[in-house]
């Protein structure tokens, strides 16, 4: 068949771009796989994709180096086992790309102290890590936008608690093009429209977070299924005793994010969710949501299981994603030093 257009035809419209990650700091939880993981599946076919295990974001917090290079490789089977595939995306450990520190550095002198003191994430991380406030917790923001910007990145997909990273990796970026040119994609950030925000299940107005003190508050991807079950039973809601979603509503933050699991689990919206249970008690949406939360995770688990033994793929795997990787990011990096007024050549 001869199509119309002989141009689109010889020239077919450039793929959107994708980059996105998970630091490999502790156990992986089900807001990382609703707010981030998921999403990254759906838009393999899209788009570009590159997704990393960001392990040098992990160290500006102490970390176990046995642990950190263990987390890292199972954080790797768990984006595969949850649906990445390795030749659709790209996929690569961070630290095996220099082109990420090198940009970094480039990018904190067009970074101002200021924008970087309004972080809430720096914030929170200072006051939980009064003894260690190191200048990388500082200029952590920074590293992630040279993480984005390498692959000329046109979209994010992060939960909630990212987006503003996402806005200091544009103002950075855009400030950089205004000086040199285009230079940088400014990139979007891409919220997924219900569990952008999955609450912890014990505080249901914080989010669900790895480094909670009380494990009940999350659930581990790698959580026994018992366990995912009782934790999702003793999750804190309200006296009212109506399923109701109201998103504005603080009282209804624990029935909110019970709603929003079960729409994802689901493929619905938390709205369907809460006719559907309309005039039913609690106990009988905990049950449901920890049946759906289970189901949803039982394949990936079975997956996972098998990945994680296999250290030959794996290994072969973030091999053939770092070169991949360098290679798109060296382009970037070599023009930015040209811009700048390094030698290059
Ligand atoms: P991290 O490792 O804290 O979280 C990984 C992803 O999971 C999302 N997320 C959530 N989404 C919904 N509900 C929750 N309770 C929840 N908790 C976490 C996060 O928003 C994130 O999308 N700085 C990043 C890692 C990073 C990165 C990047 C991400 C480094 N460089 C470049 C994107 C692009 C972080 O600490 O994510």
């Amino acid at each position: 068949m001869e199509l119309e257009n002989k141009e689109v035809q010889a020239r077919p419209e450039r793929k959107k771009k994708i980059f996105s990650g998970v630091q490999p700091s502790g156990t992986i939880t089900l807001g990382n796989y609703i707010g981030a993981i998921r999403n990254w599946v759906k838009l393999q076919d899209d788009y570009d994709c590159a997704f990393a295990m960001m392990d040098m974001h992990t160290i500006t917090v102490r970390q176990t180096p046995a642990e950190l290079r263990r987390r890292t490789l199972e954080l790797m089977a768990l984006y595969i086992a949850c649906g990445i595939d390795p030749k659709k995306s790209i996929l690569f450990i961070q630290s095996h790309n220099s082109a990420h520190a090198e940009l970094a550095w480039i990018l904190n002198c067009y970074t101002y102290m200021g924008e970087l003191q309004r972080m809430t994430q720096f914030k929170d991380k200072s006051a939980r890590h009064a003894d260690n406030i190191n200048a990388g917790l500082f200029t952590y923001p920074v590293l992630m936008a040279a993480d984005i910007l390498l692959y000329q990145a046109d979209a994010v997909p992060v939960g909630k608690d990212q987006m503003q990273h996402i806005e200091i990796c544009r103002d950075v970026a855009g400030r950089f093009n205004a000086l040199y040119g285009n230079v940088f994609t400014i990139p979007e950030g891409l919220l997924v429209k219900s569990g952008a925000k999955i609450a912890s299940l014990q505080e249901p107005t914080k989010k669900m977070s790895k480094s909670d003190s009380n494990p009940k508050g999350y659930i581990s991807m790698m959580d026994d299924f018992g366990v995912i079950a009782k934790k999702i039973k003793s999750a804190v809601t309200d006296s009212e005793g109506v399923i109701e979603y109201r998103p504005d509503d603080d009282a209804k933050a624990g029935v909110n994010n019970l709603l929003s699991i079960m729409a994802v689990m689901t493929d619905s919206t938390p709205e369907r969710v809460a006719a559907d249970f309309a005039g039913q008690g609690y106990g009988a949406l905990k049950s449901a949501v920890a049946e759906a939360v289970v189901e949803g995770i039982r394949p990936i688990r079975a997956e996972y299981d098998k990945i994680i033994k296999d250290k030959a793929y794996l290994k072969d795997i973030y091999t053939t994603g770092a070169e991949r990787a360098c290679g798109i990011a060296n382009r970037t990096l070599k023009k930015v030093y040209k811009k700048v007024g390094f030698v290059t050549d």
